[in-house]
């Protein structure tokens, strides 16, 4: 007698059944990438996120695309929407972590040369997201312009340090910008002029919802000896007060002007406190430092334990700065 033919349907669970669409709406839009988008194009499967990062943690992207146009990102953010995908944008990842099962759906990086343009009019600087501010620093000072000194110590690229109004050395990013390019998620492009868009610490509200394209910065004429002093200035101090091993920069918001996270946090004894690979820098207690083989995990633990001990110790609510991405293993 023939074995009974067992019905499919009874074999997938929900989660199983969800696993699956998911995987089959990114294997489509795999391929509508691959077909819309010029040849040269970077587009990857499963491709793993930590060495896009600064602090070197976390899993991989469902699926990496590098557009080489603003009409390319219009693209992938539309055939994205089509297929049910999200779409996150990352720069140069140095303020992010991101967790150990890595990001669903798409992720851009803007680290294609259409977005890393720099270019310097008058003392005037036209800069693309996927520029490195430390190269904006540098051109700067090519071309004997002031002002952009506090971008050489920033280990990021211009688009997040929009996106988070990043600060160094008293000066914040938006003090620097003439007009903000954009793009909304449906792919318009817009201009303005800073002087439209609110900031504040930390944050530029606006790129929530929309994705930096780039700004017009501006600048003021010195000579190469103010600039190159000023430069160094920073360059030392930060030298000499930040840990060179992997991390995502500073780990928290400073929960008041008067109240440095980091000397709170050192105050709390807590520098050296280690989960895993994961440690709170003996240098600046602000920053958790990957010992080579930490995981997201040991990061996440690492935060919860100093914010647990901030809110016993001191009542302080501590949140971080670090932008977290993505699900757990
Ligand atoms: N401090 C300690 N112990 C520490 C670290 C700091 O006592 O372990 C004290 C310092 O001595 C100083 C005060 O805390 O008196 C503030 O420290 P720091 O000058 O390093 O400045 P910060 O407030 O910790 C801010 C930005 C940094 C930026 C520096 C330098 C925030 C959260 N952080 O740090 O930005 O590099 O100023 O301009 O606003 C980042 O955004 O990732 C970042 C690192």
């Amino acid at each position: 007698m023939s074995t009974p033919l067992r019905l499919s349907t009874e074999a997938l669970d929900p989660g199983d059944e969800a696993a699956a669409l998911h995987a089959e709406a990114v294997s489509n839009l795999f391929r509508d990438l691959q077909i819309l988008l010029p040849p040269d194009t970077l587009i990857r499967r499963d491709e793993p996120l930590a060495k896009r990062t600064t602090l070197r943690v976390g899993g991989p992207a469902d699926l990496l695309v590098e557009p080489g146009s603003d009409a390319g990102l219009a693209l992938v953010l539309e055939t994205a929407r089509l297929r049910g995908l999200p779409v996150t944008v990352i720069g140069r990842g140095s303020n992010l972590l991101i967790r150990d099962g890595g990001v669903r759906g798409v992720v851009v990086s803007l680290g294609h040369a259409h977005f890393s343009r720099v270019e310097v009019h008058g003392d005037r600087i036209t800069a693309g997201a996927g520029a490195r501010l430390k190269s904006i620093a540098h051109e700067a000072r090519r071309a004997g312009l002031t002002g952009l000194e506090f971008f050489e110590g920033i280990p990021g690229a211009l688009g997040g340090a929009l996106r988070m109004n990043a600060g160094a050395m008293g000066a914040w990013t938006f003090d620097a910008v003439e007009s903000l390019r954009y793009m909304s998620r449906s792919g318009t492009v817009s201009e303005r002029p800073a002087s439209e868009i609110p900031v504040e610490y930390r944050a530029c509200p606006l790129l929530r919802t929309h994705i930096a394209l780039g700004a017009v910065l501006k600048a003021t004429p010195a000579d190469a000896e103010t600039i190159r002093t000023r430069m160094d200035q920073f360059s030392r101090k930060r030298w000499e007060s930040q840990p060179s091993e992997p991390s995502a920069g500073c780990t928290f918001k400073n929960p008041l002007p008067a109240v440095p996270a980091g000397r709170l946090i050192d105050e709390l004894g807590l520098k050296g406190t280690r989960i895993g690979d994961a440690m709170v820098s003996p240098v600046h207690a602000n920053f958790f430092v990957n010992l080579g083989g930490a995981t997201a995990k040991d990061v996440l633990t690492l935060i919860e334990v100093v914010r647990t001990r901030a809110r016993d110790a001191r009542g302080l609510e501590l949140e971080t700065e670090v932008e977290i991405l993505g699900e757990d293993a």
